[in-house]
């Protein structure tokens, strides 16, 4: 069967297109069309995502996505001759413009758009209900209803965190196979992004149990806004990221350099101790909760510790955050910090509930030295857990994950999520 999925939780509208072909345990996947485009320019100039804005967005860019993505996926077909039965036409259009009622780009745009496109060859629709920005959400639930209604086609509601953990079969190909043999079960997945930081107990196929949360800020937040502390742009992950693997280049250079001074026999006392004075002996900032007993985080502590080290830098020099060195040093004192709290809550999940497969999915998955240090503790504890994270272009929001989500949903007829927005749906 073939899928088109919709997603507008955050700030990127979405649409996939794959089709699906069930056999056992395994379906296969085949993709295609596949775009989004992304709101991250726009809300780059006013430091974060505003809902209402993104919703506009989103109704303004979603017909000129689903237009692209059709005809990526060859379905794309244009009905010149317009004949329609009108009495029939304007019942539906009247409903049509009852969905759309409040959302007023879209309904602008589709009456010169939707009608002229002959129904594709597509066997439902799947769409992000939850959890997300509610303004945004609606965007792509209208437009699912109203295009359900249109083309008589079912609607899946989807859950964005199902979509996130789905996220890890694509890789580079056009094809792809979910295996859901319990050979890969009972699986841990370490969902962090810029709105959530779960652990998810996944005992069997789609059968979820949230262990652990965070109790403020998410990961991919506090990345933000640590980020923009230090007068970095939106989105901060990638920006802070790329100052810490400077410092740890910076540092790893410095020790080999004072090693082969060293080895030479010109070693100076003033040497070693430059060389040696790494981040951690410089700034030292929480790893809160790190030994707690339950498997929940809190990063908000972490954020105001930087705000703090910063005021008080400040005080001793002047023009701090125009001093790059000691920017990186922040930077990678921040990411360890947030690393080894993940890894750690991470690794103690693994152990207690016996896991085979960890799969980290969501925005921050696409930090390097998480997915590094992941990897080398799993090795270091012996663990034989393998760990699965996304190809990059979908560690971000994306529609293919919620097209895979929304295939196995409409498999499992019994339990469909009503069909509204629901900024907090859980897991
Ligand atoms: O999943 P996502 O695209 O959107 C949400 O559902 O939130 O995640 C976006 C978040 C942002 O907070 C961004 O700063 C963070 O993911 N992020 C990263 C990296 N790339 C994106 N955080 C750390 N390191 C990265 N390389
Ligand atoms: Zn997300």
């Amino acid at each position: 069967m073939r899928i088109l999925a919709i997603e507008t939780s955050c700030d990127e509208t979405a649409i996939a297109i794959i089709e699906a072909q069930k056999t056992g345990t395994k379906t296969k996947f085949k993709i295609l069309g596949n775009d989004l485009s992304s709101q991250i320019a726009l809300h780059t100039q006013y430091g974060g995502v505003f809902p209402m804005m993104a919703k506009r967005e989103h109704g303004k860019n979603i017909l000129n996505i689903l237009e692209k993505v059709l005809k990526e996926a060859k379905i794309y077909k244009l009905n010149k001759s317009a004949l329609y039965d009108e009495k029939i036409e304007n019942k539906i259009e009247n409903k049509i413009e009852n969905i759309l009622d409040r959302e007023s780009e879209l309904k602008e745009l589709w009456p010169a758009i939707i009608p002229f496109i002959v129904k594709p060859k597509i066997d439902a629709i799947a769409v992000t209900t939850g959890p997300g920005l509610e303004p945004a959400l609606w965007v792509g639930i209208s437009f699912a209803k109203a295009l359900g209604l249109y083309w008589n086609l079912p609607v899946i509601p989807v859950n964005h965190m199902e979509g996130h953990i789905f996220s890890i079969f694509p890789k580079n190909g056009k094809t792809f196979i979910v295996d859901s043999d319990k050979k890969i079960f009972p699986m841990i997945s370490l969902l962090v992004s810029g709105g959530h930081t779960e652990l998810i107990f996944v005992k069997d196929f789609m059968k979820y149990k949230k262990i652990g949360q965070t109790r403020d800020d998410a990961a991919g937040e506090a990345f933000d806004k640590v980020a923009r502390m230090l007068g970095l742009p939106y989105p901060g992950g990638p920006e802070i990221s790329k100052l810490a693997e400077k410092e740890r280049e910076n540092s790893a250079l410095g020790r080999l350099e004072s090693a082969t001074a060293q080895a030479r026999g010109i070693f100076q006392q003033e040497n070693i101790r430059a060389s040696q004075s790494t981040i951690s002996s410089d700034f030292v900032l929480p790893r809160p909760m790190i030994n707690s007993k339950d498997y929940d985080f809190s990063f908000s502590g972490l954020k105001t510790a930087v705000l703090y080290l910063i005021r008080d830098l400040e005080k001793e020099h002047s023009y701090i955050l125009q001093n790059v060195g000691i920017k990186q040093k922040i930077a990678r004192e921040f990411e360890d910090a947030v690393v080894e709290t993940l890894v750690s809550k991470t690794i103690k999940a693994i152990k207690e509930y016996k896991v085979k497969t960890l799969i980290v999915g969501g925005g921050v998955s696409a930090n390097k030295y998480l997915q590094e240090i992941m990897t080398q503790k799993i090795k270091e504890n012996k663990l034989k857990t393998k760990v699965h994270f996304p190809s990059k272009s979908l560690t971000g929001d994306n529609a293919l994950m919620i097209a895979i989500a929304g295939f196995f949903q409409f498999k499992k007829k019994n339990s469909r999520l009503p069909l509204k927005a629901n900024g907090n749906l859980q897991l």
